[in-house]
């Protein structure tokens, strides 16, 4: 299998983005194909594939190629720092990466927790701030519940994993919502192909719903 057969390939992130990255697709006059059988890992469609990846996944596949074309959260963006073509905001995913720590706890923070090390230990620096940033891979809360940090920098959605925690939004460090990466080669090799879909997905976001 070779994905260089194919005439543009796009890398959707798994989870809570995916079924709106694929309606928007769709409202674009891009119906993208969707799985078959349960542990597909990608689809093929009419000159289109699609990589089904993890979040934090999707910035490496454009960057190196593999996909010309990617929906990924500005938060996994600032986090991977790699040099990507960002054209479209796409409206949907809209959260914030935020302080976290225990209501009232005013000390300095010595210890953050969080799943973007690389954004938290630049965000500390901006600050001025001397912490450890210890990375995490999921359930972040539970760092600063049982003790293994002062805080964490997490994404907060709804607010109600925090809430239900106990924990507070100490302050917000940068919005995100769903934005659209392309490879900047391939924006060049593929005009034909990808100006025409940044266009259409740009008109549907504006369009919203
Ligand atoms: C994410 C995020 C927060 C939560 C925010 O966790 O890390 O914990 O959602 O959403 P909320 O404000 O609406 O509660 P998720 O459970 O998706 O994954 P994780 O395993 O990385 O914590
Ligand atoms: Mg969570």
């Amino acid at each position: 299998m070779t994905f260089s057969s194919f005439d543009w390939v796009v890398a959707l992130p798994k989870g809570r983005m995916m079924q709106d990255a694929y309606r928007i697709f769709a409202r674009a006059g891009y119906p993208l194909p969707a799985a078959a059988g349960e542990r597909e890992l990608w689809h093929a469609g009419e000159g289109v594939a699609v990589l089904e990846l993890r979040g934090g996944d999707v910035p490496t596949y454009v960057d190196l190629g593999i996909a010309d074309v990617g929906v990924a959260g500005r938060d996994v963006l600032l986090e991977a720092g790699r040099d990507l073509y960002e054209p479209v905001d796409l409206g949907f995913g809209a959260c914030r990466l935020s302080l976290i720590r225990r209501p009232g706890d005013g000390a300095p923070v010595r210890r953050v927790a969080s799943k973007y090390p690389r954004f938290t230990q630049a965000w500390l620096r901006s600050r001025g701030l001397v912490a450890d940033v210890v990375k995490l891979s999921g359930n972040v809360e539970l760092a600063v519940l049982t003790g293994l940090a002062d805080a964490v920098v997490d994404v907060v959605q709804t607010g109600s994993t925090i809430r239900a925690a106990g924990l507070v939004e100490v302050e917000v460090l940068a919005h995100s919502s769903a934005r659209l990466v392309v490879n900047r080669s391939a924006l060049k090799l593929k005009r034909a192909v990808l100006w025409p879909l940044i266009e259409r997905l740009r008109e549907a976001a504006r369009a919203g719903g």
